[in-house]
């Protein structure tokens, strides 16, 4: 994600401003830029990369009699990651800045707005609308101008904002992105995306609220409803983290921040993607016309590890709800057979990264052998959304943590709103239906808030008895299937504790011989279509002493008849439990691998991006 830096005191600028940024570069950055005042002017420095390009280019600013100014480290969403592009964005004076972080949906619309009202833009981003539209606003009371451009905006933000004519005042807001002040009686007024940069200064912090603006200056702030413009008074808390623990926000690890994040970047996967009141689903990045989605007679998804349990999901999903035929491949293995592929067969590829060898040398070839290409992709910029034909972003972030959590669950929701796309295009799938599934979808980010603590809370206690287990296995059925392969998958990567995943319906071919009093199993067993099958093989394991661990259905007491170590989850759409069935899972292997010592974000053997085939 970006992050913003703000300050205004006695302090200089530029090295309080540039260590504030150094402290958020775990958030994920791909451009960075610092503004101060000086003189009554602004003074604005950009770069591509890491922050030490801008140093490079600011050695000179280093002692700069500046004491207001802001920094922004920006995690490209819309505008690929160049100097251009990188903040903070000026008016079309120049005497007024911006740093943003988050989406704002509406940028297309207020951006020709602004055009026919004579501004004009100087880079592709969203953020720079901001800039002009306060502009169009500003007379002479800069609270009031961002108050009335904030008005206009549809999508997340956390913005900080500077103008020549208030040369002792930074103003800042928030809405769906984080923002927290920081106070000193002594040092001045500090602002951030996050507390790391706060902390060599004060521990007291002041945590702004959606739809909150500060008004900042060296010795007071003031806090605004957006809402009702009336004061807000805020407690200032006083944190005692360090600066380890700041960055991960207080989480013990980066994964279990990003299993927390789940929620928000499903919001962000899906917000003004769906059209809430007839259920139409936009993609405009996908760069397909109807044409060509008339003229798909069949999709390949592939793609690697949890992106390709991410696939295996999908084809349940595509082929039921928009009749297209798919075919799902490991990237791997994908060019080792005979690929019968031309124009008419659409290839998706999904990948966090963007960068997997393995899955763009499978792209590459299908692109060769006639077919258009789409990636689902957590990175702007990488280089799988450049070869691609057409993007599906999932906005799940930066993911830290190697083992995949957040973008994974992003990546379904994005799939699942390819599959509604589809669908309406297809015709396959009346708009009542669509309108259901996608209200489903969005309901079923709150559910994940809902349970996680408590869930985390019954999953540490259970695992006391399963965290030094030598095997393990995890089955499920149907939709469930590929949740089951992604448990193993997690469990296995960060515990190191051999797992695999089945088919429910398949253990009896095979791997039952496995099972024994010793042996735990994991068993997906919601109350859907395939559940009186799945009992079943629950019931063979049962049969052969299997230590049972079942994920169930709120409510459903015959599982008590079976185990007692169960989890119940709440009853959601159906085509959703993928994604509900995989946060239990996620942190079942969490739980293990922390209780048994494991280096959770950075296992053995791994990396975040594989780049090598
Ligand atoms: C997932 O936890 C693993 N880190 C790994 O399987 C990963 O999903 C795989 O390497 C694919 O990466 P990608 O999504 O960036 O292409």
């Amino acid at each position: 994600m970006c992050g913003i830096v703000g300050y205004v005191g006695k302090r200089r600028l530029v090295p309080v401003v540039l260590e504030g940024l150094k402290r958020l570069e775990y958030r994920g950055y791909d451009s960075a830029g610092i503004v101060y005042l000086q003189d009554g002017k602004l003074v604005k420095f950009r770069s591509e990369g890491k922050l030490q390009n801008l140093e490079h280019i600011m050695a000179d600013a280093m002692g700069a009699p500046a004491h207001i100014g802001l920094g922004h480290t920006r995690w490209a969403t819309h505008g690929a990651p160049t100097t251009a592009n990188a903040h903070p964005h000026s008016d079309c004076t120049g005497d007024l800045v911006v740093v943003h972080n988050g989406i704002i949906e509406n940028y297309h619309s207020l951006r020709k707005e602004l055009i026919e009202k004579g501004h004009s833009f100087a880079s592709e981003t969203d953020t720079e609308v901001l800039a002009h539209l306060i502009e169009e606003y500003l007379d002479g009371d800069l609270r009031a101008a961002v108050t009335q451009a904030l008005s206009r905006i549809e999508g997340s933000y956390a913005i900080g904002v500077l103008w020549t004519g208030m040369p002792d005042t930074l103003i800042a807001a928030r809405n769906h992105s984080p923002l927290v002040i920081g106070v000193h009686e002594e040092d001045g007024g500090f602002l951030a995306s996050d507390i790391p940069p706060l902390l060599p200064y004060t521990e007291q912090i002041v945590f702004l609220d959606d739809q909150e603006l500060v008004v900042l200056q060296a010795n007071n702030h003031t806090v605004y409803s957006l809402v009702t413009g009336e004061v807000v008074e805020k407690k200032i808390e006083t944190i005692s983290w360090n600066a380890g623990m700041a960055e991960k926000g207080g989480y013990k690890h980066f994964m279990l921040k990003e299993i927390y994040e789940q929620p928000q970047a499903i919001i962000n996967t899906v917000s003004g993607r769906i059209n809430p009141e007839n259920g139409s689903v936009d993609l405009p990045e996908m760069n397909l016309s109807d044409a060509d989605i008339a003229g798909i007679e069949r999709i390949f998804l592939i793609a690697c590890g949890t992106s390709w349990h991410a696939a295996l999901v999908a084809k349940y999903w595509i082929e039921r709800w928009a009749g297209i035929p798919v075919e799902v491949d490991i990237a791997s293995e994908f060019r080792y057979r005979t690929l019968l592929i031309d124009e008419r067969v659409l290839t998706v590829s999904i990948s966090q990264s963007g960068e997997t060898a393995d899955t763009l040398a499978g792209i590459r070839l299908a692109k060769q052998l006639g077919s258009k290409i789409v990636t689902i992709c957590n990175v702007v910029g990488s280089t799988m959304t450049r070869e691609a034909d057409g993007t599906i972003y999932t906005h799940a972030g930066p993911e830290i943590g190697v083992a995949s959590t957040k973008a994974f669950t992003s990546q379904l929701a994005a799939l699942f709103l390819f599959t509604l796309f589809l669908a309406e295009k297809r015709g396959s799938m009346e708009a009542a239906k669509r309108l259901e599934f996608g209200k489903e979808l969005i309901r079923l980010a709150a559910v994940i808030e809902k349970i996680l603590p408590a869930l985390q809370d019954e999953i540490k206690e259970l695992i006391e008895s399963y965290y030094d287990s030598r095997d393990f296995l995890f089955v499920g059925r149907g939709l469930n299937f590929p949740i089951a392969m992604e448990g193993a998958l997690k469990l296995k990567e960060i515990s190191y504790i051999h797992a695999e995943g089945y088919a429910s319906g398949e253990l009896k071919h095979g791997p039952i011989a496995l099972i024994d009093k010793d042996m735990p199993i994991l068993a997906l067993a919601p109350q859907d279509a395939v559940y009186q099958k799945s009992i079943s093989n629950i019931e063979e394991i049962k049969a052969r002493q299997g230590r049972l661990i079942l994920i169930g259905t709120e409510g459903d007491q015959h599982l008590k008849s079976i185990t007692d170590d169960i989890i119940y989850l709440p009853k959601v759409l159906e085509e959703l439990n993928p994604i509900l069935y995989t946060i239990p899972a996620q942190l079942l292997s969490y739980e293990i691998a922390s209780r048994r010592g494991c280096d959770v974000d950075q296992p053995r053997n791994l990396a975040k991006s594989v780049t090598v085939e």
